[in-house]
């Protein structure tokens, strides 16, 4: 039997990741958004894509959640995205309201799925998933790391003008704004990139990782990023069906680990069969360790606004 992904919101996020998925033959989705039509008329779309882009994949657009049923992981792209005009606390109880109404239909149809969430705030809307849906937190992952560390890795790729392949770096914390790059753990081709860039150029490269969002959402004006955010999406749950151990910065529930405890946040995760395997440890250095709370503090402070 194929593997199954729900989507839940078939929006800019949600229809793209459906087009990673076909194009990576990684399983059947099921595309689901609350407008009627929107879902129906992208799936149809995608499938008469199909034959061109070499994928046996069957997807089905709805507005029923019965079609989700037996998801092996749902994605859950569902929410308002960062606008101009939006406030942050806004965003923040608005897509509460969607995510509670989403996980509970989302549960019910799929109880032993695996979620990955992607709708903003990340992490505060992960921690609202793992509590609303009861799941271990083994089940509840939020895409946070991953596009984070590619944006670092691709303007540190164009400011020295090597193969963004060669650039490795592991982007933690909150996702957005809050994010806790580890300088001392990036290199290119194995080189450290401190004896690449000076201080100052590193700092300036963090922080257009920072406003890496923001930037996009300056030039669309009505939209945000999707095509980086749904690829790392879906780089999660390649790297769960795969079993593949591939170890991943993902937004996930701490238990004391980082000494955090009680707060979802962007942490190394090995990631195979059962969702979160491992949280690897990195043994962070003061400086790290201290940036990471306040990331953490961040996360807590909007968990706290919801209730969560
Ligand atoms: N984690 C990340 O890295 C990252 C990156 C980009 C965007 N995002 C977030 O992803 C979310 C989606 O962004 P987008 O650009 O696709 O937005 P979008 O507006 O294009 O799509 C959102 C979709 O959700 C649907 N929706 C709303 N309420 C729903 C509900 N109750 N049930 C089902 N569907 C519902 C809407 O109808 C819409 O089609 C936003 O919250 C955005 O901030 C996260």
């Amino acid at each position: 039997m194929r593997n199954k992904i729900s989507i839940i919101g078939a929006g800019h996020v949600g229809a793209t990741a459906a087009l990673w998925i076909m194009a990576r033959n990684l399983a059947d989705v099921v595309l689901l958004d609350v407008v009627e039509g929107v879902p129906q008329g992208k799936a149809l779309d995608l499938r008469q894509a199909l034959p061109i882009a070499h994928s046996g994949i069957r997807v089905t657009g709805t507005n029923d959640y019965a079609e989700t049923a037996n998801s092996d992981i749902v994605l859950i792209t569902a929410g308002l995205p960062v606008k101009p005009g939006l406030s942050r606390d806004d965003l923040l109880r608005t897509n509460f309201k969607i995510i509670s109404d989403v996980v509970a239909k989302v549960i019910a149809y799929s109880p032993e799925s695996i979620l990955i969430i992607v709708s903003n705030p990340l992490d505060a809307m992960t921690q609202a998933a793992y509590r609303l849906s009861g799941f271990n937190r083994e089940r509840v992952l939020g895409a946070s790391g991953v596009l984070d560390t590619a944006r670092f890795c691709g303007f540190i790729a164009a400011e020295l003008k090597v193969n963004v392949e060669d650039v490795r770096s592991t982007v933690l914390g909150a996702h957005g704004v809050a994010i806790v790059p580890l300088v001392r753990a990036t290199t290119v081709a194995g080189v450290p990139l401190s004896r690449l860039l000076s201080a100052e150029r590193i700092e300036a490269l963090i922080q257009l990782t920072r406003r890496g969002g923001g930037e996009i959402v300056k030039h669309l004006r009505n939209a945000s990023a999707a095509y980086a955010p749904s690829a790392a999406a879906v780089l999660m749950a390649e790297a769960i069906l795969n079993d593949s151990k591939q170890i991943l910065c993902c937004s996930a529930y701490l238990e004391g680990e980082y000494d955090v405890d009680g707060c979802c946040l962007g942490v190394p995760c090995r990631l195979g069969a059962a969702g979160l395997e491992k949280i690897v440890d990195l043994q962070l250095a003061a400086g790290e360790s201290s940036a990471l709370q306040l990331s953490a503090a961040a996360v807590r402070a909007q968990c706290g606004v919801i209730g969560v």
